[in-house]
C-alpha cells in the first residue's frame, strides 16, 4: 500500500477522545477519513468537535483557510459500518474490551477488501489476541497513539505474532505522514511506553511504603532530578482509577514479575476513593483545583559542631566540603573524625547504616549524603540511631549552600538513586527482550512519558557501572529479585560500552 502519494481513505471506528484525535491529524495530512461510531450521532459530534478544534487553530494563525477547508472536506461521517467499504486502512478506537474489539474486527472483514489494513489503538490488550479472531490475521497491527493525539507526537506500531511485515511497514510510513514518531514494537504487555513507565511510580511507592520519605519530599527530589512532575503528583493527575489497573494488569501479564510489582498503598487508596485531583484528594489535598503542598521544614542554623566527610572518594569529599563551607559549616579535616564531630558518608547503592558501619564510624553521630546529582539537590539520610544534634549540624551547614535539601530516613539508594536505577534497569530489559530498538526505547520514553532522558541515555549519563552498583546494593540489601540487574545492563557495564549499543 502506498501511503504517501495516492489519496488514502482511512476509516476510524470509535470516535471518542482518541478516534477524534487520530481523525484530525489524518485529515490534516491529506487523508480522507470516514468516521463511524455505534452510538447514534457520535460520529457527527466528533466531526463537529474536530471542526471546532481546527477552527481554533485557524484563528490562532496555525492553519490557513485553504488547509482548514481541505481538512474539513476530507472528514466524512459513516452512518453504518458498511460506509467503510472503500477504506484501505481502518483504525479502531472503541471501548477497551477484547471481546468487543474481536467482534468488530470480524464484522469489518465482511465490509472491507482483503487488502485493507486493520489497526487497533488498544493500550493494554494483546494485538495478537485481537488478530487471531480474524479471517486474515496477517493484516492486523497495533497503532497506539497517546492523548492528546495531535500534541503527543509519538505512536507505537505493534507487530502482532501473526502480523505480516508490510503491516508494520505501512503503519510506520503512515505515522510519519501524520507527523508522528513511529516506535516499532513487539506485541508485549504495555508495549514500550507503558512498560518503561513501571519504575517511576512503583519504586516511589516502595520508598513511601517503607516510611523513608513523604510524597511531597519524594516528588521534590525527583523534580530536582529533572522530571516535570513527581510520581505522586503524576498519580494525582492521572487518577488512581486509571493508573492502578494499568499497574496491576502489566504485573499480571508478566506473571508477577517483581520489577513491576504494584503497591497495596494505591489499591487501598483507590478503594477509599482517594483518586487524586479529580476527587479533590489524592496524595495531596486540592483546594480550588490546586494542591496544598506542605512547606519545606526550615533548616536549623549551622552550629559549631565540626563536620567530618568520608574521604573514600577524595574528589567528592572536596565538593561536599565546599558545600559545607558555603553554608557556614566547621570542617573536621582529620583522617579520622575527632570525638565530637558529626560525620558524613557518601554511599552509592547502600544505606546509611551499612556505609557508616563499613567505615567504622559512630552511627549516632553520622548521616549519609546522596552523592548523585549533588550539584542540583541534597538528600540527607539518617541511620535509625543518628542523634538529632549530629543530623542538625550537617543539615544546618548544608542548608546554607543554596540547594534544595531533603532529609529522609535510611534507604539503600536514597530516593533518586533507586528510582533512576530502576528506570534504567527496566529500559535495559525492554532492550534485552528485543521489544524495540535501543534508540526507539529512548525516544518512546522522552516523547511518550516526558522524561528528561530516555532510560538508556540516562544510564549512560549516570554511568552503567554506577547503575549496576546501585542495583546490586539494593538487591543485596533487600534480597528482592525486583532489583536484579538486567543482562543488557550487566554486559554493557562489564564491557564499558554505551547502553544504547545495539547488537549486530
Ligand atoms: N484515553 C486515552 O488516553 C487512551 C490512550 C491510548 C489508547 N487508548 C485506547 O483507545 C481506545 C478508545 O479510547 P477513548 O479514550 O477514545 O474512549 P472513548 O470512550 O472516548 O471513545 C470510545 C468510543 O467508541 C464508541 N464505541 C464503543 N464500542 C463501539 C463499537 N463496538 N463500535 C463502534 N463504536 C464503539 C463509543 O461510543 C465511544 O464514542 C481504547 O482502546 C483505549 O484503551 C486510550
Amino acid at each position: 500500500m502506498n501511503t504517501t502519494t495516492e489519496t488514502l481513505v482511512m476509516g476510524i471506528v470509535g470516535t471518542g477522545l482518541m478516534g477524534r484525535g487520530i481523525a484530525q491529524i489524518a485529515a490534516q495530512a491529506g487523508i480522507v477519513v470516514r468516521l463511524f461510531d455505534n452510538r447514534a450521532g457520535a460520529a457527527l459530534e466528533a466531526r463537529e468537535a474536530i471542526a471546532a478544534t481546527l477552527g481554533k487553530l485557524a484563528d490562532k494563525g496555525k492553519l490557513d483557510a485553504a488547509a482548514l477547508d481541505a481538512a474539513l472536506g476530507r472528514l466524512h461521517v459513516a452512518d453504518a459500518l458498511n460506509g467503510l467499504a472503500d477504506c484501505r486502512v481502518v483504525v479502531e478506537a472503541i471501548v477497551e474490551n477484547l471481546d468487543a474489539k474481536r467482534a468488530l474486527f470480524r464484522e469489518l472483514e465482511d465490509v472491507v477488501g482483503d487488502d485493507c489494513l486493520l489497526a487497533t489503538n488498544t493500550s493494554s490488550l494483546s494485538v495478537t489476541a485481537i488478530a487471531s479472531a480474524c479471517r486474515l490475521p496477517g493484516r492486523v497491527g497495533g497503532f497506539h497513539f497517546f492523548s492528546p493525539v495531535p500534541l503527543m507526537k509519538v505512536v507505537e506500531v505493534i507487530d502482532s505474532e501473526l502480523g505480516e511485515t508490510w503491516v508494520g511497514d505501512t503503519l510506520t510510513a503512515l505515522a510519519q505522514r501524520v507527523g508522528h514518531r513511529p516506535i516499532r514494537t513487539r506485541d508485549t504487555p504495555g508495549f514500550v511506553v507503558n512498560h518503561a513507565g513501571r519504575a517511576y511510580g512503583t519504586e516511589a511507592l516502595r520508598i513511601l511504603g517503607e516510611g523513608i520519605a513523604e510524597p511531597a519530599a519524594i516528588d521534590r527530589i525527583l523534580r530536582a532530578a529533572g522530571f516535570r512532575m513527581g510520581p505522586f503528583e503524576l498519580f494525582d493527575m492521572i487518577g488512581l482509577d486509571v493508573s492502578q489497573p494499568v499497574m496491576e494488569s502489566i504485573y499480571d501479564q508478566y506473571f508477577q514479575e517483581p520489577r513491576y510489582r504494584p503497591s497495596p498503598i494505591t489499591r487501598q487508596r483507590l478503594a477509599a476513593g482517594l483518586l487524586g485531583r479529580k476527587s479533590g484528594r489524592g496524595f495531596y489535598v486540592y483546594e480550588d483545583g490546586k494542591a496544598v503542598v506542605p512547606p519545606l521544614p526550615a533548616a536549623p542554623t549551622a552550629g559549631a559542631t565540626p563536620i567530618w566527610v568520608s574521604a573514600r572518594n577524595p574528589l567528592l569529599r572536596e565538593q561536599v566540603v565546599a558545600l559545607l563551607r558555603a553554608g557556614g559549616g566547621v570542617i573536621d579535616a582529620g583522617e579520622r573524625p575527632s570525638a565530637g564531630s558529626a560525620c558524613i558518608v557518601l554511599p552509592v547503592g547502600g544505606d546509611a547504616t551499612t556505609a557508616v558501619l563499613d567505615e567504622q564510624l559512630d552511627p549516632r553521630r553520622s548521616v549519609a549524603l546522596d552523592p548523585i546529582l549533588i550539584d542540583r539537590q541534597l538528600t540527607l539520610m539518617t541511620t535509625p540511631v543518628t542523634e538529632r544534634a549530629s543530623r542538625d549540624a550537617v543539615w544546618g551547614a548544608l542548608g546554607g549552600a543554596g540547594l534544595p535539601l531533603t532529609v529522609i530516613h535510611d534507604s539503600a539508594g536514597f530516593v533518586a538513586q533507586r528510582v533512576l536505577a530502576m528506570i534504567v534497569n527496566i529500559g535495559c530489559d525492554i532492550a534485552q527482550q528485543r521489544i524495540a530498538a535501543p534508540a526507539d526505547i529512548d525516544d518512546a520514553v522522552t516523547l511518550g512519558l516526558g522524561y528528561p532522558k530516555g532510560p538508556l541515555a540516562l544510564g549512560d549519563s549516570l554511568g552503567a557501572g554506577t547503575v549496576l552498583r546501585i542495583l546490586n546494593g539494593l538487591h543485596d540489601f533487600y534480597q528482592d529479585p525486583r532489583y536484579r540487574p538486567s543482562p543488557w545492563l550487566l554486559r554493557r557495564a562489564r564491557l564499558g560500552v554505551s547502553l544504547l549499543t545495539p547488537e549486530a
